[in-house]
């Protein structure tokens, strides 16, 4: 399958590109941005290495890729500074993202292309696409708080010394300062994270704390994520690919999941070659269930004013 990531030059973008790469699941990746010198640049650097990989098409271009494109991933967009939540960045990104979506269907996407939105603020950006691009709204999901689950896991593993592949704790709701610690089914080799030796709450909160603020952690101190997110994408995108019908915490316009409906946000998701399966709706601790709630009621806003500026879906 071919993987267009428009974006391409940039940090996440040329990161989820090399992690694609050593996947080595996709057929094409190509990397499309404003800036040809540079997809060009890290296409080719990209490329160098895939005899020691996998036989994969690297390629750089426009959207003339975007037809023959079976996932287009979307990570271009301004950076927040270190100060900036994700939700402000909405100001700056939506017209930009608005003409990428334009452009996306203007070229034409496969009718069973799927569209993974990266570009903060995500959730936000994520309805706007499945809203405009005329896809079923299954195909267009948004990375959303994969992310910030896997970061959760690495750094519960790293605080307890525990393998972080055998740390399982998910993090629901928007990507961003409302999202929601599901302790409830937090495990570590299957078994219940809460009666680990040496787990206490305030350990909890602190750790949860740190995700929360992860992002920000990595902005000040190299410029912006990179590597995480691209395994992060590599995820979802491999689970579209080999159609794992894996359970991911993935964004998409809800309809009714938790009670949520007409948002983008996160849920457990079954995500394979059709994009977005099924949303699971398993019972989770009452605050944690209201905390997802909350979460969708503090999207609305934004939502709202960012329908208005672009005149509505
Ligand atoms: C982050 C960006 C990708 O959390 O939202 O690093």
């Amino acid at each position: 399958m071919k993987v267009s990531i428009i974006g391409g030059g940039g940090l996440v973008g040329s990161c989820a590109g090399f992690a694609l790469q050593c996947g080595a699941v996709a057929r094409e990746i190509t990397l499309i941005d404003v800036n040809q010198e540079l997809a060009e640049g890290q296409a080719l650097d990209i490329l160098h290495g895939s005899p020691s990989v996998a036989d994969q098409i690297i390629s750089f271009g426009s959207y003339e890729h975007i037809p023959s494109s079976d996932i287009v991933c979307i990570t271009a967009g301004l950076r927040r500074k270190p100060d900036e939540t994700r939700l402000d960045l909405i100001n700056r990104n939506t017209d930009l993202f608005v003409q990428i979506l334009a452009d996306v269907k203007a070229a034409g996407l496969k009718p069973s292309a799927k569209v993974l939105v990266v570009s903060n603020p995500v959730d936000i950006l994520t309805y706007v696409a499945a809203k405009r691009l005329g896809l079923p709204e299954t195909q267009v999901l948004g990375l959303g708080t994969q992310l910030d689950s896997i970061r959760f896991c690495s750094l519960i593993a790293q605080a307890m010394k525990v393998p972080p592949t055998q740390t399982k704790a998910l993090i629901l709701g928007e990507h961003g300062d409302s999202m929601v610690p599901i302790w409830s089914s937090a495990t570590v080799g299957g078994l219940p994270l809460e009666k680990y030796p040496g787990w206490t709450p305030a350990s909890a909160s602190q750790l949860f704390k740190r995700t929360q603020g992860s992002g920000a952690e990595v902005i000040r101190g190299k410029g912006g994520a990179g590597f995480a997110v691209g395994i992060a994408i590599r995820d979802v995108i491999e689970a579209i690919i080999l159609n794992r019908r894996q359970i991911l915490p993935v964004s998409s316009v809800q309809s009714g999941c938790y009670g949520i409906r007409d948002v983008a946000l996160s849920v457990p998701t079954v995500v394979g070659s059709c994009g977005a399966i099924d949303r699971l709706e398993i019972e989770l601790w009452p605050k944690e269930m209201q905390g997802l709630r909350n979460s969708a009621n503090s999207l609305r806003p934004t939502l709202d004013a960012v329908l208005q500026r672009i005149g509505g879906v």
